[in-house]
Order: C-alpha cells, then structure tokens, then sequence
C-alpha cells in the first residue's frame, strides 16, 4: 500500500537530526512532503524561502522527497497534499508532552488524518535548532549537528561568530 506523508516543521535551520528522519521517513512513506511552516508570528533567523532552500539541499538525493512551504493549518496541509498521515519525530521524553498536546488537537481537526512518531536516531537525540543557533552565535563546533552548507548559512546570518 502506497502511504504518502507529511513531515511539519519549523526547520529554522534544518539540522541532521531533521535529515535523518527525512532519510528514514522515505524508506517506510511512498511519498513525504516537507512542510516548512511560514509563520510571521515567530521571530525566525532564516526566512522561509532561506528554510526551504536549506531542506532542498540536504535532501535533493531522495527522490520521493519534496519540499513546500505551508501558512495553513498542519491537517488542511496534509489534506491538500493528498497525505493521510503527519510524520513527527521524538527525541527524548521532553518532545512527549507537547507532541501529544498537537496531535490529539490535530486529531479533533481532522480524525481521518494520523500522526507518526519515530524516535530520533540516539547519535541525533540532543540536537535542536535553538540550540545551533546558541552554539553558532558563540563561536562554537557544529559540524556534527548540521551539514556544511548549513553551518556556512549560520556564519554568514550571525557575523558575529
Ligand atoms: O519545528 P516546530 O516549530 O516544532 O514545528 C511546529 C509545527 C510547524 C509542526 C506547528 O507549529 C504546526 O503544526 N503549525 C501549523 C499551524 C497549526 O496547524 N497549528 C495547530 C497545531 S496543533
């Protein structure tokens, strides 16, 4: 059975950890969409165009990935995509409370639409995009967390490093 997904987020920037998942995620999903959510009321460092240009990069070797922006809600994004479930990612047990909270919300929204879970891979588990920009900012080694071209993008948005 072919099972097409979406994978939400705010990717600000894309990190290994998000890569990962992508990478695993189009093993199990005939096709997975990336959704990188345009949402002006959060103070990005990256603009959405600037996202999606990252995510691109890193993943134009898979071919039934794709990447596109969304300004909707989550469940009319996957509806919109022909996609039935919302992949998601869980590092550790401090994902588990509001990833529970978005998917019985998401759930109520549209019941015909399931959320995935699949645990982040152990060498990722700590990683997050708040966290490389902290790091970026102050000078610090990032090479394991984000690909090159991305720890070149933080470079140059942060000049302060
Ligand atoms: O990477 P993030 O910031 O944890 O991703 C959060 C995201 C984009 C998945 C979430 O903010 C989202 O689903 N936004 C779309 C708007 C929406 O549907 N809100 C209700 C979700 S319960």
């Amino acid at each position: 059975m072919k099972i097409k997904a979406v994978y939400p987020g705010s990717f600000d920037p894309v990190t290994c950890g998000h890569i990962d998942l992508i990478r695993r995620g189009s093993v199990i999903f005939s096709e997975l969409v990336v959704g990188v959510a345009d949402n002006p009321r959060k103070n990005h460092l990256f603009t959405t165009e600037e996202r999606l240009e990252l995510i691109i990069e890193a993943t134009h070797d898979i071919p039934n990935v794709t990447v596109v922006s969304f300004k909707s809600l989550l469940v009319d994004f996957a509806a919109g995509s022909g996609a039935k479930v919302i992949l998601k990612g869980l590092r550790a047990v401090s994902d588990f409370d509001y990833e529970l909270q978005m998917s019985l919300t998401n759930r109520r929204l549209a019941s015909d639409i399931e959320t995935v879970f699949m645990m982040a891979s152990e060498e990722h588990s700590f990683v997050s995009s708040t966290l490389i920009k902290e790091i970026a900012e102050l000078g610090g080694e990032l090479s394991s967390m984000v690909p090159g071209f991305v720890e070149r993008a933080l470079k140059k948005r942060l000049p302060g490093r």
